[in-house]
């Protein structure tokens, strides 16, 4: 499994006695209720090596008292922290092209006969857990490659994170150039522009026609959702690895409801809904798709 919490060589001062069983599980409990997220035993040593960091920033020298100052805040920005210092948001451009490719050889076109003929020149996508912003971005570029005429139309990604440190650098929406490597060069000339961090060269911007596309927004996918949908897709990639059975299948049933009548959910490919109990048919590998009374197919028109 690749979407493991790397474990990074501990630099703090703090041994790893001093994280207690008592405290870890208290700490297990506020990330799983809060954001879903099961830390298992084995990660005793990463949450201590993270969480160390913020200790020795604030000068605590006890993961209690840290406990502490979560356990009273009212305002919700120290699990926000903590939420930061604990999920994995490794992403890349294009990350698991197959989805990309069917998007482009099958969703858009059949959405763009439909939408053509009803007239309706409007696409909605919801890409939940975006991490840094590569994977909205690769959206945009995909649907600005493949959408005739999309100037015309009326095109929006929702990008949301439960991170507020990955949403500020994928509203910067500027890389280093090795982010770019397995891109072909034609499309990073279309839609990035060479930039400079601090007098240095090698990074690329994300142009303004694909920025314009994606709108980010910090959200629990465990909360309520300020928005009604429908979304013709969601992505969720690489993200319910990270929850629990249960928790997966109130998310997978939730993400039902804002799709459109035939609607893809993607999900990612070391991910699978086979265990947990859903309405949606299966398409192909990390594809499923939303049936209802309503459904196209039904209607007899076939994507
Ligand atoms: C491994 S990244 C996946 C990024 C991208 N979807 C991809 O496949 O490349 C997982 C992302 O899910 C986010 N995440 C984890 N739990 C979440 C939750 N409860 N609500 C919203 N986002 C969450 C993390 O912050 C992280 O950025």
């Amino acid at each position: 499994m690749t979407h493991v919490f790397p474990i990074e060589p501990s630099k703090d001062v703090l041994h790893p006695r001093d994280l207690t069983d008592a405290d870890f599980e208290k700490f297990r409990r506020i990330i799983y209720d809060t954001a879903g997220i099961t830390l298992n035993e084995g990660k005793k040593e990463l949450l201590r090596a993270r969480l160390g960091k913020i200790l020795r920033k604030r000068g605590l020298t006890s993961f209690t008292d840290y406990l502490a100052e979560i356990e009273s805040d009212k305002s919700g920005e120290e699990i926000i922290v903590l939420l930061d210092a604990v999920s994995t948001n490794v992403t890349s451009f294009f990350r698991e092209p197959d989805h990309f490719h069917f998007l482009e050889s099958t969703v858009l076109p059949a959405l763009a006969a439909v939408r053509n003929q009803s007239g309706t020149r409007k696409v909605r996508i919801w890409c939940a857990g975006c991490s840094t912003g590569e994977e909205p971005y690769s959206l945009a570029v995909t649907l600005r490659e493949t959408l005739p005429g999309i100037e015309g139309w009326d095109v929006k990604i929702l990008a949301t994170d439960i991170s507020t440190r990955v949403l500020q650098i994928a509203r910067n929406g500027l890389y280093p150039g090795d982010k770019f490597k397995t891109m072909p060069s034609p499309v990073v000339n279309r839609w990035f522009v060479p930039a400079e961090v601090r007098g240095e060269g090698g990074y690329y911007r994300v142009q303004h026609a694909i920025r314009k596309m994606v709108t980010f927004a910090h959200l629990n996918l465990h909360a309520d959702y300020p928005f009604k949908g429908p979304f013709d897709a969601i992505f969720c990639r690489n993200v319910m690895i990270f929850f629990d059975r249960p928790t997966q299948e109130t998310l997978v049933n939730r993400y039902h409801n804002y799709l459109s009548d035939d609607g893809y959910l993607f999900i990612g490919h070391s991910e699978s809904l086979n265990s947990i109990s859903h309405p949606f048919k299966y398409v192909r590998p990390a594809v499923y798709r939303k049936t209802g009374p309503a459904s196209a197919e039904r209607r007899g028109i076939v994507a």
